[in-house]
C-alpha cells in the first residue's frame, strides 16, 4: 500500500502565518504536524510516501528532505530505514483534495492507498484499519473514518443506514443543516476505483473537486464503502484554537527530559523537556511544556501546555498554553501571554522609547489582545 499526503493549499484560517509558511509546518511540540503525519503511516506499515505540494513546496521539501530524517522514528519501530521513500507531487493550484487525486494518479498506479490530510492529527494508531483494509482487497473499496463532533458544520458528514450502521447512506461536505454528528476525517483509504469517481465529479460552490463528493460517487455507484469511527481526539489544525489544543493533547503525553543548563535558582515542576543547548537562569517551567534547543530563559515564568521551539529568548516574562516559534523573543512583557500562537522571528518587547504607547508592526491578519 501507499501512502499520499496532502500539504497544499493556502490555510487562510491560520494567517497571517501562511503568508509565509506553510500550515502543516506549524509545530506541535516543537515538530511540525506533517511530520505526525509522516510518522502515523510508517507506523501502519507504510513506506512508500506522496507528498502534494502546492506554493510551499520549497519549504516542505526542505523540512521533509527525502525521508532520512525520520530514520530514529524507523528504528524505533523497527523498520529499516532504506525503506521509506519520500515522492513530491506538484499541485499547481489547491483545486480540491479529489483533484489532488487526480494529480497523484501516476504515483499511484493501481495502488491501493492511504490519503492523509497533512493538517490533521489523530490520537490513535491507523495500523489495524490499515490492516484491514489491506486484507479486504475486492470486498472493500474505500474505507473511511467518521468521528463524532459538536460542530458538523464545519466539516463533510456521514449518514449511515438507521438499521445497518456499516452502511454509508450519503455524504455531505459543510452541510449547513447537518444529518449527521458523525465528521469525516482526513484519513480516507481508496483502491484504484477512485479515479473513476474523481473524474466524474463536478466542483462544487467553492470550485473545487471534494473528496466528499467522489465518495459519493463510490457509494451511488455500488462500490462498498466502509465507515469506521475512531474513538480517540482527532483534531483539523485549520485553526489557531486547534493548534493550541492539539499542542495540548501532545504535551500532555510528553517523556520528560532535562538535557540543558538549569541553574541554580530555577525550578522544573511536572512533564517538562528542556533540550540540549537552551538555559534556564532563574526561572520557573512548570510542565507539560518543552524548550527546544539554544533557547535561553531567564528571569521568567513558562507555564503549562507551552511549547517552545529553537532559537527562543524570553527575559523577565510570564507565558502559558502557548506556541512559540523559532528564533522569537519576549522581552520584559509584564502582563501574562497566554493563549498565543507566536510565528517566527518575532520580538514581543517593552518599549522604553517615548511616548509611552503600545507601537505594533503587524502583518496583514495579525490579532492582537491587549489588557
Ligand atoms: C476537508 C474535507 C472535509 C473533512 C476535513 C477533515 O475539509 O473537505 O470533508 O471533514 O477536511 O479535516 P477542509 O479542511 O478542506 O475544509
Amino acid at each position: 500500500m501507499k501512502g499520499l499526503i496532502l500539504s497544499g493549499g493556502k490555510g487562510t484560517r491560520l494567517r497571517p502565518l501562511t503568508y509565509t509558511s506553510a500550515k502543516q509546518l506549524v509545530p506541535v511540540a516543537n515538530k511540525p504536524v506533517l511530520f505526525y503525519a509522516i510518522e502515523t503511516l510508517l507506523e501502519a506499515g507504510i513506506f512508500d510516501i506522496g507528498i502534494i505540494v502546492g506554493d510551499t513546496r520549497d519549504e516542505v521539501k526542505q523540512a521533509v528532505g527525502d525521508g532520512s530524517r525520520f530514520a530514529g522514528f524507523a528504528s524505533k519501530i523497527g523498520l529499516d530505514a532504506l525503506e521509506i521513500r519520500i515522492t513530491y507531487i506538484y499541485q499547481e493550484a489547491p483545486l480540491g483534495l479529489a483533484h489532488a487525486v487526480k494529480v497523484a494518479q501516476p504515483f499511484l498506479g493501481r495502488d491501493r492507498f492511504v490519503m492523509y490530510l497533512g493538517d490533521n492529527m489523530i490520537e490513535e494508531s491507523i495500523r489495524p484499519l490499515v490492516e484491514k483494509f489491506r486484507l479486504a482487497e475486492g470486498d472493500c473499496n474505500c474505507q473511511i473514518l467518521l468521528k463524532e463532533v459538536e460542530n458538523p458544520q464545519s466539516y463533510g458528514v456521514a449518514e449511515l443506514d438507521a438499521t445497518n450502521s456499516n452502511r454509508v447512506v450519503r455524504l455531505v461536505e459543510k452541510p449547513r443543516e447537518p444529518v449527521s454528528n458523525l465528521a469525516l476525517v482526513g484519513i480516507y483509504m481508496f483502491d484504484h476505483n477512485v479515479f473513476e469517481a474523481v473524474n466524474a465529479i463536478k466542483p462544487s460552490w467553492r470550485n473545487e473537486l471534494e473528496i466528499t463528493d467522489a465518495i459519493q460517487y463510490l457509494v451511488n455507484a455500488g462500490f462498498i464503502v466502509q465507515p469506521q469511527q475512531v474513538r480517540g481526539w482527532w483534531v483539523d489544525t485549520g485553526k489557531q484554537a486547534d493548534m493550541l489544543e492539539v499542542n495540548r493533547l501532545i504535551l500532555d503525553r510528553l517523556e520528560p527530559q532535562i538535557e540543558g543548563v538549569v541553574d541554580r535558582d530555577s525550578q522544573i515542576n511536572g512533564k517538562v523537556v528542556v533540550a540540549k543547548t537552551a538555559e534556564i537562569i532563574n526561572s520557573v517551567v512548570r510542565g507539560p511544556a518543552i524548550i527546544g534547543e539554544h533557547c535561553r530563559i531567564v528571569n521568567s515564568y513558562i507555564g503549562p501546555f507551552t511549547s517552545i521551539n529553537h532559537h527562543c529568548t524570553i527575559i523577565g516574562s510570564e507565558v502559558e498554553h502557548s506556541i512559540i516559534m523559532e528564533n522569537s523573543q519576549i522581552l520584559e512583557i509584564h502582563g501574562r501571554i497566554e493563549d498565543s500562537l507566536i510565528g517566527r522571528n518575532v520580538v514581543v518587547e517593552k518599549s522604553p522609547i517615548k511616548p509611552k504607547a503600545f507601537k505594533l508592526l503587524l502583518g496583514d491578519n495579525s490579532r492582537v489582545g491587549i489588557l
